[in-house]
């Protein structure tokens, strides 16, 4: 599956199953991305706010293989709303991965996350674009080569079709068993958005559900890499984290197919919060 690619809406072309490091910390995050690029990992998903950059860029350019031959993902924060401020954090997290560019950086949220949690009615339009607007400069002097977003929602992205010179080529969001915004997942595969699918693993809360278990082991596979496939029959670019190298692996070993009842099934199941 490593070796599989979707073509981004801008001719690059993107691993279909990526790496997730939220929650690895700086001093582990060398050892585990060394480990997923040694898998076969080639897209590696980091954050500002992870705190890891450091350790990421330093797996990147001790790996042994061409700056080319890897795509590196990171994220403005969440409430990082202004031209200037990006300009600032785009500088930053250059400095801290020290590996000559970013493939992708997206902007984390569409609003703090107090208000995308509560699901507040202000929407952050304006401020979106002044923050795309430094995203797309950093891409014209190279430091960038493409932009996308996280946790948008569709006037959130239209806003940015609408009023920006640079459409976003992907759109991070959370998909799993249990969570599928069916209406985001369509409105971007029409407009040639790939979905980073974020938790796929709904962050280790479906490792014990009871569907999951139960279709996992008719498979004879593990819940993991039921949802990771799951994902991937949706369309999507699923980003499991773990820290062990030989679940990296199995996370990988997903060339079975999900039959088109069982996916009805998995696609029934209610609600599951990757938090809480
Ligand atoms: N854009 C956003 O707002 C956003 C939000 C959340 C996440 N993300 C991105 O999406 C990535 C994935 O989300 P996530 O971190 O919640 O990951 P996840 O893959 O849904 O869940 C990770 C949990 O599952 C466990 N796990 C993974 N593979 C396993 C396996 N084969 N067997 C048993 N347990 C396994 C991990 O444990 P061990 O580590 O102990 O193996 C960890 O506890 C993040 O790392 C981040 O890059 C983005």
């Amino acid at each position: 599956m490593l070796e599989q690619r979707y073509t981004l809406n801008d001719g690059t072309r993107v691993p279909r199953l990526a790496f997730g490091t939220w929650q690895i910390s700086d001093a582990d995050a060398c050892r585990a991305v060394t480990d997923a690029i040694g898998t076969g990992y080639r897209l590696i998903d980091t954050a500002v706010d992870y705190g890891n950059e450091r350790g990421v860029g330093q797996a990147i350019r001790e790996c042994g293989l061409k700056r080319s031959d890897l795509q590196v993902v990171s994220k403005i924060p969440h409430d990082m709303k202004t031209y200037q401020g990006t300009k600032r954090t785009i500088d930053e997290s250059l400095d801290r991965l020290d590996i000559g560019y970013l493939d992708l950086m997206l902007i984390h949220s569409p609003k703090p996350w107090p208000e995308l949690d509560a699901h507040s009615p202000k929407t952050y339009f304006e401020e979106n674009l002044e923050v795309w607007k430094a995203m797309e400069e950093a891409v014209e002097d190279g430091r960038i080569k493409a932009l996308g977003v996280s946790n948008f929602g569709i006037a959130d992205i239209q806003n940015i079709l609408d009023n920006a010179a640079i459409a976003p080529v992907v759109n991070q969001i959370r998909v799993h068993v249990g969570h599928v915004p069916a209406d985001v997942i369509s409105y971007c595969r029409e407009r040639g958005i790939v979905i980073m699918a974020f938790a796929p693993n709904a962050t280790g809360k479906l490792l014990h559900h009871p569907i999951t278990t139960a279709i996992a082991a008719r498979y004879g596979v593990s819940v993991p890499q039921l949802c990771i496939r799951f994902d991937l029959q949706l369309g999507t670019m699923p980003l499991p984290k773990t820290l062990s190298r030989e679940r990296m692996a199995q996370n990988a070993d997903v060339d079975f197919v999900i039959s088109d009842d069982d996916m009805a099934e998995l696609l029934k199941v209610p609600e599951v919060n990757n938090l809480g």
